[in-house]
């Protein structure tokens, strides 16, 4: 109810500002902080996301909540201390993990992402759904991202935490992203609320590669045009930038992102060994049909030219391979 959710809000921030003081103004946030630093993150970025630390420790947040007045009942429901499984008492959930708190479209904290620093499983322990929380609802990041997400009719969408500080750090302000859960209706129509576009920008595996080819019809589908920046071999947007830097992020991935039918050409080569005859003529033949169900002939005739020239196969023969297709559809 009201008063719960209320209760539970003011205990997440006051758990935000515990976390990010352990990370900047203590001896036990050293470590995460020099963890942080080797993935690129300056004080600044670290103050503007709010990045915290949880220490490692069994009862850090127990007592602090406690001696604030918070019923840890409630605290448990909210995802923040877990019952132990003999019934005595509490501890904390999240322990030696960097902490990056979850806003809501008003800014304020309702769940946490927490990093492992080591090889520790999961590497990432989420907030678990609550009053506050509801993974499918909620985009990373949209809170600062709005205002410019308006201003510049377009956002973009990411996977991962780093991804969206990285990016910002590199300029790019209107990022969010769907925090390892796939993307929901319910996202696409809190996007359609504040934009036409999408860019989605999601890792360059075969994982993320997938799931940016699945995002486009549930995007389509909320009345939003979609374009992919694509990144190739498999590194992930912040590994991207780590490894090329900014500019070269901004030009060439997010400046360079291509139309839903560019990537699906392009998808639709991924295990076709183009060398071998009979690989190139189906892989041709499926173009063609994805080609052929362009509504514009602009559009279409623009994709027949650049099979054409890769191909050798004349402009003349690929339309009327189209024109096949589209007798059959009538
Ligand atoms: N994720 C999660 N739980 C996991 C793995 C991933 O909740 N065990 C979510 C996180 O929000 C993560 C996103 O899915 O940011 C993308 O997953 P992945 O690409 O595996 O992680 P990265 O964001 O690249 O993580 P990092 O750069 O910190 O290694
Ligand atoms: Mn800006
Ligand atoms: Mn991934
Ligand atoms: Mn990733
Ligand atoms: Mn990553």
């Amino acid at each position: 109810d009201q008063q719960e959710r209320g209760e539970l809000l003011k205990a997440y921030e006051l758990v935000a500002r515990v976390y990010r003081s352990i990370l900047m103004n203590t001896a036990q946030g050293r470590d995460a902080l020099s963890y942080l630093r080797t993935r690129g993150m300056s004080d600044e970025l670290l103050e503007t996301f709010q990045i915290g630390y949880a220490p490692n420790m069994w009862d850090a947040l127990v007592k602090q909540l406690e001696k604030s007045g918070f019923k840890l009942p409630l605290m448990d429901q909210g995802g923040l201390v877990s019952a132990k499984s003999d019934g005595q008492g509490y501890v904390d959930k999240f322990r030696d993990r960097v902490m990056i708190p979850i806003h809501d479209a008003k800014g304020r904290v309702i769940a946490f992402g927490g990093r492992a620093m080591g090889d520790v499983q999961p590497k990432y322990l989420n907030s678990p759904e609550s009053l506050l929380f509801h993974k499918s609802r909620s985009l990373y990041n949209l809170h600062r991202a709005r205002a410019e997400i308006r201003k510049r009719e377009q956002a973009v969408l990411f996977e991962g935490y780093f991804d969206v500080i990285r990016a910002w750090d590199a300029g790019v302000h209107h990022g969010v992203a769907t925090m390892g859960t796939a993307l929901t209706k319910e996202h696409a129509e809190a996007l359609k609320r504040l934009t036409g576009e999408v860019v989605v920008c999601y890792d360059g595996d075969n994982a993320g590669q997938a799931a940016a080819y699945k995002s486009i019809a549930i995007l389509e589908q909320a009345g939003l045009s979609v374009k992919i920046a694509m990144l190739e071999g498999g590194k992930d947007p912040d590994e991207y930038i780590a490894a090329y830097g900014k500019d070269r992020f901004v030009r060439e991935i997010i400046e360079g992102a291509v139309t839903t039918t560019k990537f699906r050409l392009v998808y639709a080569r991924r295990n076709v060994r183009l060398q071998d005859e009979a690989d190139r003529l189906r892989y041709l033949r499926g173009a063609v049909k994805l080609i052929s169900e362009l509504a514009s002939p602009i559009e279409r005739e623009h994709y027949l030219r650049d099979l054409s020239s890769e191909f050798g196969i004349s402009i003349e023969t690929l339309k009327q391979d189209v024109a096949q297709h589209l007798l059959r559809k009538e």
